[in-house]
């Protein structure tokens, strides 16, 4: 894949000097869906599928990025004189933001750059193809130029662009597990302070299947923003009688005591989501230390419900995949992943089984929702690197 990548680059912008190669994963997230940004808990691993970037630097200002994926759109070009959000920069729009928090961050890229871009994660399927490319620019910009900062500052100078550049305001899990990640591992972490643990993921004969259900769903215009606002307002109302700086402090037993404080029932649903799904989740990884994947599993399905029917961040396409999962053999459980509204799932399912798996819930998708659903059956893999 490299080789052909330099190839294409070199075919683009001509041989010589120094090219480097860099590779950043997407991410699936197995239990802790939105609460990182409620200072709850998550359990998200890397993928070996992701974002390749060839670069090299430049002597002047000047910026040429072309995309494998889009590669209609031709070479964009434009400058570090020129770094500023606006739509019909696309794609770019990521790599610039990563420039453009360098910058805010004090680390100033003085040179442009020639970059090629590839990546095999399917766009806009809640795999995080948009975090993995902005940390596949980071790490190369820290490479090429020379910048000292640790893995931590790009996941969280990445989620920055993503909040300040690209108005969506995301958590740090999509960001710091793509840089973090670990072959064969999840990342527990704790959002409220960055503590993390690597816990080793001994599947046994069972596999991660991802079911895309191609209904695209873009963060910014969908009803991301608006979930985290109500849980902001809540917060802002339990604050008067709790002493808590997040909903991830809250315990079950205190959010059923103090939740008639919330002045909308809609908003009470939405923390009962968000303070069950964190403790789903501390439970999970306790379970699968224990290795007891069953219980893992019934966890992951009763997240998919809490999404469902609290946050209400699933739809018919996602219910429909999940559901029908259940029903199938050899499943251990199975669940929406990522921010939800379309997307992707992640389930568990006994290796002897995935065939038919695959087929069955295939069928029934595209029997119900009238076109197919796409399934890969991932491996898990290292964070972002110079390749
Ligand atoms: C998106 C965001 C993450 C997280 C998830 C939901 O992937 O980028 O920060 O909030 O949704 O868990």
């Amino acid at each position: 894949m490299k080789e052909e990548l330099i190839r294409k680059f070199e075919e683009l912008y001509g041989e010589g000097g120094d090219i480097r190669a860099y590779f950043a994963p997407g991410r699936v997230n197995l239990i802790g869906e939105h609460t990182d940004y409620n200072g709850g808990h998550v359990f998200p691993c890397a993928l070996t599928l992701g974002t390749y970037v060839i670069a090299r630097k430049r002597d002047d200002r000047r910026l040429r990025m072309f995309s494998q994926n889009f590669s209609h759109l031709g070479i964009a070009e434009s400058s570090l004189d020129e770094l500023y959000y606006h739509r019909k920069f696309g794609w770019t729009n990521y790599p610039k933001g990563v420039i453009w928090t360098f910058h805010e961050k004090g680390y100033a890229v003085t040179n442009g750059f020639d970059l090629l871009l590839y990546g095999n994660i399917p766009n806009g399927s809640g795999l995080s193809s948009s975090a993995s490319v902005e940390v596949a620019v980071a790490v190369m910009l820290k490479d090429i130029y020379g910048f000292d900062m640790s893995m931590k500052d790009i996941a969280l100078f990445c989620q920055y662009s993503e909040n300040k550049f690209n108005g969506v305001n995301c958590g740090i899990m999509d960001q710091f597990s793509i840089a973090m990640g670990k072959k064969d591992s999840a990342i527990f972490l704790d959002t409220s302070n960055l503590d993390y643990e690597y816990a080793p993921l001994d599947m046994k004969g069972y596999k991660i299947v991802i079911a895309s259900s191609n209904k695209k769903r873009g963060l910014g215009d969908s009803k991301y923003n608006e979930r985290r606002d109500q849980c902001d307002d809540s917060l802002a109302e339990l604050k008067s009688v709790l002493d808590i700086s997040t909903l991830g402090e809250l315990t079950v037993e205190a959010f059923e005591k103090t939740k008639e404080i919330i002045t909308d029932p809609v908003r009470v649903r939405r923390v009962r989501h968000a303070v069950t799904e964190n403790q789903r989740t501390v439970q999970a990884v306790k379970a699968l230390k224990a290795g007891d994947l069953k219980q893992f599993g019934q966890l992951m399905n009763e997240s998919h419900i809490s999404l469902r029917d609290d946050y209400e961040v699933t739809g018919p396409e996602l219910d429909t995949l999940v559901e029908a999962a259940w029903e199938q053999k050899g499943v251990i459980g199975s669940r929406m992943t990522g921010a939800g509204f379309g997307g992707c799932t992640v389930s568990i399912v006994e290796e002897s089984c995935v065939e038919e798996f695959i087929r069955q819930v295939g069928a029934i998708y595209l029997k119900k929702i009238g076109y197919s659903a796409d399934f890969y059956v991932v491996d898990i893999g290292d964070g972002a690197r110079r390749i």
